[in-house]
């Protein structure tokens, strides 16, 4: 069996110093298989986010041991972290804050895939950006859309490309749809199991609705106050908790899985999402 794509063990993060000092995340372990999804849940403040953060590099006052496709993550020099910052990234989190107002959706892409030395020529990026919107269910005509033009599912659609177009393998969704009409959480969603399932993408997603993980995720891990107090198949871990915490997020989860059915699955789909945008998804 290949090793899983990330492995992380004894994670601890801190913040501030003497008694100001947090300890948000104490002594997590866990691993993704490539290609996979893993599920992070727990109550607010549990660390969550934390984790997300230090996973990806960009928590300085962490310790114990993680592992990228073989690379230590903790004992990366500035040219390695460069590049392990193009395989792993964040996406979501502020779909409007991350796009640059006063750029084009197309530009923005050209423009990341010419500082990566990914496309020679203006028709070149111009070409593989129309590829990447098409990839993410938008119309190529929306690369001439400024961020306030788009709606928030589609904002979300050019940051996921983005990311994908310099070659992420991995990405963390914190709350990806949380800001977002159900209807559209479930396009979201749905392109994102697509891209798991066509491209490999091995995702954390990290939420509090239990009906979300449920659906998308394989694993799921159960955070409390920077612990895991549960872990294991998405399927077991939701339909028959053994802790009580696990049981009471569950309780208290909306429910947005309805809206995750056939129907918007397949307006998330490639094919039908090549003609015009699907009407739920135009800005307000
Ligand atoms: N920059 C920071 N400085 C100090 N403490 C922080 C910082 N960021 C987070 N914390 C603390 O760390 C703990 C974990 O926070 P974190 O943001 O990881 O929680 P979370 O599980 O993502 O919560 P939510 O579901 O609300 O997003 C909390 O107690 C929080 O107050
Ligand atoms: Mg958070």
């Amino acid at each position: 069996m290949s090793r899983p794509l990330l492995e992380v063990a004894n994670l601890r993060v801190a913040y501030g110093a003497g008694w100001r000092r947090v300890e948000a995340v104490r002594g997590v372990s866990f691993e993704i298989a490539r290609g996979r999804c893993l599920g992070v849940v727990g109550e607010s403040g549990s660390g969550k986010s934390t984790l997300a953060r230090a996973i990806l590099a960009l928590e300085d006052r962490v310790s114990g041991r993680i592992e990228f496709a073989g690379q230590d993550v903790l004992a990366l020099d500035r040219a390695a972290k460069r590049a392990f910052r193009r395989r792993a990234q964040m996406v979501f989190q502020d779909p409007l804050g991350s796009l640059n107002p006063r750029v084009q959706a197309g530009a923005a892409l050209a423009e990341v895939l010419r500082v990566h030395g990914l496309a020679g020529t203006r028709a070149e990026a111009a070409r593989q950006t129309a590829d990447w919107l098409e990839t993410v269910g938008l119309d190529p005509a929306y690369a001439g859309r400024f961020p306030h033009e788009l709606s928030g599912g589609q904002r979300q659609r050019v940051n996921l490309a983005r990311a994908l177009c310099v070659g992420a393998e991995f990405l963390v969704a914190d709350g990806p749809v949380s800001s977002l009409d159900v209807s559209v959480q479930a396009q979201i969603l749905n392109l994102l199991k697509s891209l798991q399932e066509t491209r490999g993408i091995t995702w954390m997603l990290i939420g509090h609705d239990l009906a979300v993980m449920r659906h998308m995720a394989d694993e799921v891990l159960v955070m409390k106050a920077g612990e895991v107090v549960e872990r294991g198949p998405a399927a077991d871990v939701l339909a028959r908790p053994l802790q009580a915490y696990t049981r009471e997020l569950l309780d208290a989860a909306p429910d947005v899985a309805r809206a995750l059915d056939r129907r918007a699955a397949a307006a998330a789909s490639l094919e039908l999402n090549r003609g015009p945008v699907p009407e739920q998804d135009v800005p307000a």
